[in-house]
């Protein structure tokens, strides 16, 4: 069982929770006290720059990494250093898209998708085969005709979508998206953009995403957080972002090489609003 029911879990409980969690790499200070919060249901957009710690952020969480401070919880229990039995139990809650998909090369499609099933809950192949191919369907992709090839025979874009297939095959409550458009075209990042929304919705899954492509944020968001410096200085409803009053999220958001992330390196304090 998971440990620590201090808390009990209710309706209003927060999916995920940090609360001042930091991460250091020597004496590199990449998370330095970040707080967020992700309701049930929800669907959060982490935006931020390259080497910001985003992926670290979401490692944190799923225990990849064990933060230096501060306390993760999951439905109202704390996580943060969750190991062994309890570690793997939460880890059944959670569906995983990789930066650059992450498939085993040497498994088929259809096990790829299936991993989850077959081994975290000892599912049957022939079962779990049956479920997997249902799910490749889901994401717009033929089992019939890519059920038995391997990742290497497929596009980047068919193999993001095997990548959503398997994160959504196990029908996890919590789904975390590490750059899922990355290296996409327009066209077919879009495509992966309504997937994600339709397969989030479809499970009613809480959904925890990181990316640095704006349009990609805009589709899938009801909220997005913004980190800078190894904190949220920004955390508000996807209406709200291009009002917010912050400006760097408005440069971020814009794109632009001139504004507060160039000029100073030093970051102020005082751009912070956690709305
Ligand atoms: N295991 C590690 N050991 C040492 N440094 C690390 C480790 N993981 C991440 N870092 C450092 O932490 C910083 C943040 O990395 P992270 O991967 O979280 O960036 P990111 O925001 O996801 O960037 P990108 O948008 O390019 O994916 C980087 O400077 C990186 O070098
Ligand atoms: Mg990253």
């Amino acid at each position: 069982m998971i440990n620590d029911n201090k808390e009990a879990a209710s309706a209003d409980t927060p999916m995920i929770r940090m609360s001042n969690v930091k991460k250091s790499f020597g004496d590199k200070h990449v998370l330095r006290g970040v707080n967020l919060e992700v309701k049930k249901g929800e669907s959060l957009v982490v935006i931020g720059g390259s080497g910001t710690g985003k992926s670290v952020l979401l490692k944190n969480i799923l225990g990849i990494l064990e933060p230096d401070e501060g306390t993760i919880e999951v439905d109202g229990h704390v996580t943060t250093h969750m190991r062994g039995r309890a570690r793997v139990e939460l880890m059944h809650k959670f569906g995983m898209l990789f930066q650059g998909g992450a498939l085993f090369d040497s498994l088929p499609v259809w096990e790829n998708v299936a991993f989850g099933l077959i081994h975290g809950e000892k599912m049957s192949k022939a079962q779990a085969r049956e479920i997997a191919v249902e799910k490749i369907n889901a994401v717009g992709l033929s089992a019939r005709i890519v059920a038995d090839l391997y990742p290497a025979e497929l596009s980047g874009g068919m193999q993001k979508r095997v990548g959503l297939a398997r994160a959504i095959a196990t029908s996890p409550e919590v789904i975390f998206f590490d750059e899922p458009t990355t290296g996409l075209d327009p066209i077919m990042a879009d495509v992966i953009n309504d997937l994600i929304v339709e397969s989030v919705k479809g499970l009613g899954a809480t959904a925890l995403s990181i990316t640095h492509d704006m349009a990609s944020a805009r589709k899938i968001a009801d909220k997005i957080a913004m980190i800078y410096e190894g904190e949220i200085i920004w955390c508000g409803d996807i209406k709200d972002l291009d009002n917010s009053g912050n400006a760097y999220v408005d440069q971020f958001i814009h794109g632009r090489a001139d504004g507060p992330i160039s000029k100073h390196s030093d970051f102020s304090k005082s751009a912070k609003n956690t709305a």
